[in-house]
């Protein structure tokens, strides 16, 4: 196992009313990423938040000096539209939709021309096929492991196939794989396993003891780096 293993805890989950609070926590708790998940209402049945909460964000790590990724997954339609607003509002990658742009290509240099690392997610039921020719572009394959809109959701074991199948396609290529919905403790290990680096969790993050189930995952990556 190459890769390093990193927990992108997604802020979807997070309590809001304390919100710095919970990034301390997950930093103290050793993850690497925010997962900032930005949906409209046209591309996903839901609606969270954009641009003037991350700057907020922003603001947040430059006063605390937090070593802090910001991931942030465009749940909305035509994300080219808005690449150099969120490269302002602090973004670190952009991971766009293939089915939310017409112009996948277009989209991906575009983030890349702003300076930042660039995903490519796809739904469940997209195949990985559509990624054959931007595989030497991009930075990050996000598999979605739900239908995205939601936290909360069931993780749908047909992802882990999926996944197996999207690190034999990468090769020997400098390609993070993303996982995201449904990412607990009890799921980590066989996920990890089937090939992805880079594990989004909301609910099994936020809303108990942030800090404790960020540590849990830290220990879950060790003993699975020790163990291969
Ligand atoms: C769903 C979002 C996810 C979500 C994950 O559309 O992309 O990032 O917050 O939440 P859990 O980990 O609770 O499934
Ligand atoms: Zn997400």
């Amino acid at each position: 196992m190459s890769r390093e293993l990193i927990l992108s805890p997604s802020m979807l989950s997070a309590d809001f009313p304390c919100l710095g609070q919970e990034l301390t926590q997950i930093v103290k708790g050793g993850a690497k990423y925010i997962h900032i998940d930005v949906m409209d209402g046209a591309f996903v049945p839901n609606i969270s938040f954009g641009m003037p909460v991350m700057k907020s964000l922003k603001k947040w790590k430059e006063a605390n000096q937090a070593d802090l990724i910001f991931d942030v997954h465009l749940m909305i339609e035509e994300p080219a539209r808005f690449i150099d607003d969120f490269k302002e509002a602090g973004a670190d990658i952009i991971t766009v939709h293939v089915e939310s742009t017409k112009h996948l290509n277009r989209t991906i240099a575009a983030i890349k021309e702003a300076g930042m690392k660039a995903g490519v997610a796809l739904n469940p039921a997209t195949p990985l096929s559509v990624l054959d020719y931007v595989l030497d572009d991009i930075d990050m394959i996000l598999i979605m492991s739900v239908n995205p809109g939601f936290g909360g959701q069931s993780f749908i074991p047909q992802t882990m196939q999926k996944l197996k199948d999207t690190k034999t396609m990468i090769g020997g290529r400098d390609i993070d794989i993303q996982v995201d919905g449904g990412v607990n403790l009890n799921n980590a290990k066989e996920i990890i396993l089937a090939g992805a680096n880079v594990l989004v969790a909301g609910s099994a993050v936020f809303g108990k003891n942030t800090l404790e189930q960020c540590k849990a995952f830290q220990d879950l990556f060790k003993d699975i780096k020790q163990s291969v």
